[in-house]
């Protein structure tokens, strides 16, 4: 019997990669952060000394990636900066970029690990394009100025200086490119559930989603 998916997209610093974690732990499921992935390839061509804006060196990054993955390479703190996430977001831009990673992350939401009940996945376009049939959706947003003082926290609370105005700038950036690209742009599947986090706790999102997550994929917690 296949196990159920959980599909999760959103906007930079939305809540929903808080908010995916927590799901899957309440729900004992497999969690991947596909963000992570596209960080993992434009953090390894800027470690080359590389472009990000360039689709060879992308294209053979992501590939070699693809080829050598474990998951502890999601693990490195270097991922989180904000070099690595704007060169993510060139990447991402990128087909052959996105269809390196297609299998793996396909592979993880039918396969999530022998233990798991279930698999969660958050991203851009995890109900749109990588898993389409996914019983549960939720599209994760919140105002661009709530996003930019979490994500400042977030970074403050790592030790790393920025500005509220360099973060906010850097966030919407990002945004654009991510709703603006051809392949598989951000928006919300026509059948997910949108989630405003703006000025909700992630305490009370997190309820919310085990509420909703358990009565579609007829779950106890
Ligand atoms: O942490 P944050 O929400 O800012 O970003 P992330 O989820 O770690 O993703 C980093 C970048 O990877 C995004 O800006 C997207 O450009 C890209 N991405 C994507 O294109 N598709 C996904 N499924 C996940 C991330």
């Amino acid at each position: 019997m296949t196990k159920p998916v959980i599909a999760i997209d959103g906007p930079a610093a939305s809540g929903k990669g808080t908010l995916a974690r927590a799901l899957a732990h309440r729900l004992d499921f497999g969690y991947l952060d596909t963000g992570a992935l596209y960080r993992l390839v434009g953090y390894s061509v800027l470690e080359r000394g590389q472009n990000p804006a360039d689709h060879a060196q992308a294209a053979e990054a992501a590939y070699f990636l693809r080829d050598y993955f474990t998951p502890d390479l999601l693990n490195n703190p270097d991922l989180r900066n904000d070099a690595s996430g704007n060169a993510a977001s060139k990447v991402a831009t990128m087909p052959e970029v996105r269809k390196a990673l297609l299998d793996l992350q396909q592979n993880f939401a039918s396969n999530p690990g022998g233990a798991f009940k279930g698999a969660i996945l958050d991203g851009r376009d995890i109900g749109t394009v990588i898993c389409p049939e996914a019983p549960l959706k939720l599209f994760i947003t919140a105002a661009p100025e709530i996003r930019a003082q979490r994500r400042l926290k977030e970074l403050q609370s790592r030790g790393i200086e920025a500005t509220y105005e360099a973060v906010l700038k850097d966030m919407l950036e990002r945004d654009a490119r991510d709703t603006a690209r051809k392949t598989a742009p951000m928006k919300p599947a026509d059948d997910a559930i949108i989630i405003d986090s703006s000025h909700i706790s992630a305490a009370e999102m997190l309820e919310k989603a085990l509420d909703t997550a358990m009565q579609r994929l007829g779950l106890s917690a």
